[in-house]
């Protein structure tokens, strides 16, 4: 059992085995954050990149927690200056941890520290596949990340503007084949206004994945 719970924007809290991993912990300053960061708890942090809506609150939480942060070399390194546990790692790459393995997939966006990559992570908690998409426009490998890892849950961007629109992330779907998709990164500010309804609609009528929209704070178990 996993219970994923969106905590508004890209932020994604998932919990088994007694383990709670959190992507993107942008908690405060998120008009959407159902929790503050000082109620955030975590074992391990994935960080796509650092612009502010993503890294967010991630030294603040790793600080108080221990958490390990699971993230690409430059803001790892970031992450180690300020004394804090991190696991460096790259585009491409894939590391078995005992949760399961990680791997570092492409993201197109900017990364938000100097030298940097944007990515995203596709996770496999010891056989339930996520691949948290970060923030990145449509590119045809998806097609080839949903041959390789058979994708059980898409965590995916659809408010356009600095990321996929619904329309193109509906065209995602189609290319990594989840079994099921949740849609984020969408209505935290006017200018990435989007309808997660229109969205599932367009997955439920062009692709064979189930689409669910959680409200912040929602949860669901698989
Ligand atoms: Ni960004
Ligand atoms: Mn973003």
């Amino acid at each position: 059992m996993i219970l994923v719970k969106y905590l508004g924007h890209a932020c994604f809290q998932l919990e088994k085995d007694n383990l709670t991993f959190l992507f993107d912990p942008f908690l405060s300053g998120n008009p959407l954050a159902p929790i503050t960061a000082e109620e955030a708890d975590a074992d391990y942090i994935f960080v796509s990149h650092a612009h502010a809506d993503h890294l967010g609150d991630t030294y603040h939480i790793a600080a108080r927690t221990g958490a390990t942060v699971i993230t690409t070399a430059e803001i790892a390194s970031e992450c180690k200056n300020r004394g804090l546990n991190a696991h460096a790692m790259h585009v491409g790459g894939k590391h078995t941890f005992p949760f399961g393995y990680v791997r570092v997939t492409p993201a197109f966006h900017g990364s938000g520290i100097p030298g940097g990559h944007a990515c995203g992570f596709i996770v496999n908690f010891n056989g339930f596949t996520v691949y948290f998409a970060g923030d990145t426009s449509l590119f045809s490998d998806m097609k080839l990340l949903g041959e390789i890892e058979k994708i059980d849950l898409f965590l995916v961007p659809i408010g356009g503007n600095f990321t996929m629109d619904l329309d193109d992330a509906v065209h995602a779907v189609r290319l990594a084949a989840p079994a099921t998709v949740i849609p984020c990164h969408f209505n935290t500010w006017p200018v990435i206004a989007a309808d997660p309804a229109d969205f599932c609609d367009k997955v439920t009528k062009t692709t064979s994945s189930r689409c669910l929209v959680l409200t912040p704070g929602a949860g669901v178990e698989f």
